[in-house]
């Protein structure tokens, strides 16, 4: 596992935006799994000037949302699909046909996983970004969720809860209670995974989740056992780890 620890969060997201830029120039279909919070917002900003400065093009990419909230239609203006639409995927040249995401309203959520599932086999994410939640999460898989489980709807809990207020929702009760996600399995599958945390608060959940034991009551510890791991930190959300853990940028 590569830990990197940048000074500010524009060198951080520099380097995870123009890594996976690299990444698209060099491959034919490149698969990238994309992740919602506020974290990866200015990598996706990099995304966009790039593409804007036509130094890239993501009319080949292949996308897997990580995770939806159940109950709310993919134009709900505080979906997951959403969030993506408009942080990134209308900004850039992406084909609709090539965005991938669960359906929250889906009629059969069981089928509805499975099928997305069998869309992640058809086409196996290169690198995946993720982030953690303030309870450990990874995507929306809650402590104690399986680490051999694959896309599942989830009931959120409380911290998720109230950390879906930072992402548009007025009042808590307006916040859906379940969530549906990729699983740790599927999410494992991905050829490279990218841990971005950044900010004060992420210092103990870094730690833990880098040094603590690995364990499903803390889910976001399985990236320890995955053999391609780079974990982006910027100082504050490193605060916790000693220096002889990571490598200074
Ligand atoms: C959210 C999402 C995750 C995200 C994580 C961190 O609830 N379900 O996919 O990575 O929690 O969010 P943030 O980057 O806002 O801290």
């Amino acid at each position: 596992m590569k830990i990197y620890v940048f000074q500010t969060e524009k060198e951080l997201d520099t380097f995870v935006g123009q890594h996976i830029i690299d990444f698209i120039q060099e491959n034919e279909k490149p698969v990238i799994g994309f992740a919602t919070g506020s974290t990866p917002l200015g990598v996706y900003d990099y995304f966009i000037d790039a593409y804007q400065n036509k130094n890239v093009d993501f009319s080949k990419v292949v996308a897997f949302n990580l995770d939806e909230y159940v109950g709310v239609e993919k134009t709900h203006p505080r979906s997951f699909a959403t969030a993506m639409r408009d942080s990134l995927f209308k900004k850039i040249n992406i084909k609709d046909e090539n965005i991938h995401a669960l359906n929250g309203k889906a009629e059969d959520m069981k089928e509805e996983c499975c099928r997305y599932d069998r869309e992640i086999e058809d086409n196996p994410i290169d690198i995946q970004i993720l982030g953690i939640g303030m309870d450990g999460h990874i995507a929306y898989n809650e402590p104690g969720s399986p680490f051999d489980g694959g896309s599942h709807v989830v009931d959120l809990h409380q911290e998720s809860i109230q950390s879906s207020l930072d992402y548009g929702f007025d009042r808590i009760e307006d916040v859906p209670t379940q969530g549906v996600t990729q699983g740790i399995a599927t999410i494992m599958k991905a050829k490279q995974l990218i841990m971005m945390a950044k900010g004060e608060k992420k210092a103990k959940l870094v730690k833990r989740m880098l040094k603590g034991e690995v364990s499903e009551d803390f889910p976001s510890s399985i990236i320890q056992r995955h053999e391609n791991v780079i974990v982006v930190l910027d100082k504050e959300a490193a605060k916790c780890l000693k220096e002889e853990d990571y490598e200074r940028c």
